[in-house]
C-alpha cells in the first residue's frame, strides 16, 4: 500500500488550498475515497479539500457513544449540521457494552477503540468499493511517528519503506498512538494536510468559511471520553463525564470569548491558548495512579495534592519540579456527599508535545466549581496544575 502526502511550505491558506487540490486531483481523480470525519479540525479540512477538488468520497462519522457534548449538543448533531452529507454510523449498541466490560486499563480501552474504528472503516471501504482512504494526519503526527522532518520524506511512500524508516528512528519516538500504523484494504491513503500545523489547519477552515466554533474546536483524543474517565467506564460515570466536560469546556470558552472575542488565542509563547480544556472523573482519585512524562518516557504514579489559598503561579512552579509523583492537584472543593471526584484541566500548547497550564482567573475557576458542585454526584473538585512534562495532557 502507498501513502501519498502533500508536502509543501505553507504560505497562506489560498495558495495551500490550490496546491492541495492539485495534489488530490493528481492522486485521487476518478477514484472513490473513504473519508473518516471525527468532528475535529484535521479531518474536516481533509473533507473540505476533497470536496473542493471534486473527488468522489464517502464521509463517515462513527458514533460510539463516548463523544463529548458541547453546549448541550451531541457531536453527531454538530457534524451533521456543518456537513449534511456525512454518513453517521451508530455503533453505540454494540460498542458501549464492550467498553463497560473493558475494566480500568487505559491501554485496553484504547485498543477497543482502535478495533472498532478499523472494523467500521474496513466494512465501508468494502461495501462502497473505495480505492483510497483520505485521512487528516498533520505535521506533528508525522514528525512524532517517524522521528524525522516531513521535508525529509517522499511525497509517496510504500508501507515497507515506512516500516524501515520507523525502525531506523525508533529511539526518537515520543508516542505510538497514531493511526499511521493501521492498514486498510485500499490502494493508497491520501493525506492532504500532512504538512500543516494545527494553526495552519485552522487557517484553512477559515478560508472555507467554517463557523468559528469549528475553526477553534479543541483537540479531542481518538479514544474519546474513555481517556477522561479514571477507572472502568460505566453508564453512570459516562453520563456524568459528559455533563462536567461540557461545564468546563464551555466556561473556559466563554471566558476567552468575553475577553478576546475568540475561543482561542496565540499567546506570547506561540501556544494555542487554551489548546484543550476538559474534565476527568473518577472515584477517590488521590488513590489512583495517573500517567506522567519524565525524560520522554511515560511514568505511572500517584498524584500529589495541595490545599489552601489558590496561588496558581506558585502551584505551577511547584508542579514543574515534581518528583516521585505524576501530578499536582489543587483541591478546589470537597464535601461529605457525592461519589465522584472531578479534575479540571485546561492547557495551552503548540502541538500537544509539551503543554503549559492555562492561567484561568480565580473568578472563572470559582464559577466552574459552583456549577460542578450543583451536581449531587460530585464529591470533590481538583484543578490539575501540572505542565507537560512532567505530566501528560490527558489524565488517563
Ligand atoms: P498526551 O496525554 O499524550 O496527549 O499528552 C497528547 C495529545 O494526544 C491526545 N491523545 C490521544 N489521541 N489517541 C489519540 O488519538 C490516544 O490514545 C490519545 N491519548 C492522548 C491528547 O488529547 C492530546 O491532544
Amino acid at each position: 500500500m502507498l501513502n501519498h502526502r502533500f508536502i509543501t511550505e505553507f504560505e497562506d491558506a489560498a495558495s495551500f488550498v490550490d496546491g492541495a487540490v492539485e495534489f488530490l486531483q493528481r492522486f485521487a481523480e476518478g477514484k472513490k475515497v473513504f473519508c473518516a470525519l471525527s468532528g475535529g479540525i484535521d479531518s474536516s479540512a481533509t473533507y473540505l479539500l476533497l470536496k473542493k477538488a471534486g473527488i468522489e468520497n464517502i464521509p463517515v462519522f462513527i458514533d460510539h457513544g463516548l463523544m463529548r457534548i458541547i453546549r448541550g449538543k451531541e457531536e453527531r448533531d454538530q457534524i451533521k449540521k456543518i456537513f449534511p452529507d456525512v454518513r453517521v454510523i451508530d455503533i453505540r449498541e454494540t460498542f458501549l457494552p464492550k467498553i463497560y466490560d473493558a475494566g480500568d486499563d487505559a491501554e485496553n480501552k484504547r485498543k477497543l477503540f482502535k478495533a472498532a474504528y478499523s472494523e467500521v472503516i474496513s466494512n465501508v471501504i468494502k461495501e462502497e468499493e473505495c480505492q483510497l482512504l483520505a485521512d487528516g494526519t498533520i505535521l506533528p503526527d508525522i514528525e512524532e511517528s517517524f522521528g524525522v522532518k516531513i521535508t525529509d520524506i517522499n511525497e509517496s511512500m510504500t508501507t515497507e519503506e515506512e516500516a524501515e524508516l520507523l525502525e531506523a528512528n525508533k529511539a526518537k519516538f515520543v508516542k505510538s498512538q497514531h493511526n499511521v500504523s493501521i492498514e486498510y484494504d485500499v490502494e493508497a491513503t491520501v493525506q492532504p494536510v500532512a504538512s500543516l500545523t494545527k494553526n495552519q489547519v485552522r487557517a484553512v477552515l477559515e478560508y472555507f468559511k467554517m463557523p468559528v466554533e469549528q475553526v477553534y474546536r479543541k483537540a479531542f483524543p481518538g479514544p474519546a471520553l474513555a481517556t477522561r474517565i479514571i477507572g472502568a467506564v460505566t453508564e453512570e460515570n459516562l453520563e456524568l463525564e459528559k455533563k462536567v466536560h461540557d461545564i468546563v469546556e464551555s466556561a473556559v470558552d466563554d471566558y476567552y470569548m468575553k475577553t478576546t472575542k475568540k475561543p482561542m488565542i496565540i499567546n506570547a509563547a506561540g501556544e494555542q491558548e487554551p489548546f484543550q480544556a476538559f474534565a476527568a472523573v473518577g472515584e477517590d482519585v488521590l488513590s489512583k495512579k495517573v500517567t506522567g512524562l519524565v525524560n520522554g518516557a511515560r511514568t505511572y504514579g500517584l498524584p500529589a495534592v495541595e490545599k489552601g489559598k489558590l496561588d496558581l503561579d506558585k502551584l505551577i512552579a511547584k508542579a514543574s519540579k515534581l518528583t516521585g509523583k505524576s501530578r499536582l492537584l489543587y483541591e478546589m472543593a470537597t464535601r461529605e456527599t457525592g461519589t465522584y471526584d472531578v479534575i479540571v484541566r485546561s492547557i495551552n500548547s503548540k502541538d500537544a508535545r509539551t503543554a503549559s497550564v492555562t492561567k484561568l482567573p480565580a473568578t472563572v475557576l470559582d464559577g466552574i466549581k459552583k456549577s460542578l458542585l450543583a451536581i449531587p454526584e460530585v464529591k470533590r473538585v481538583y484543578l490539575d496544575v501540572t505542565p507537560k512534562p512532567p505530566a501528560t495532557i490527558e489524565y488517563v
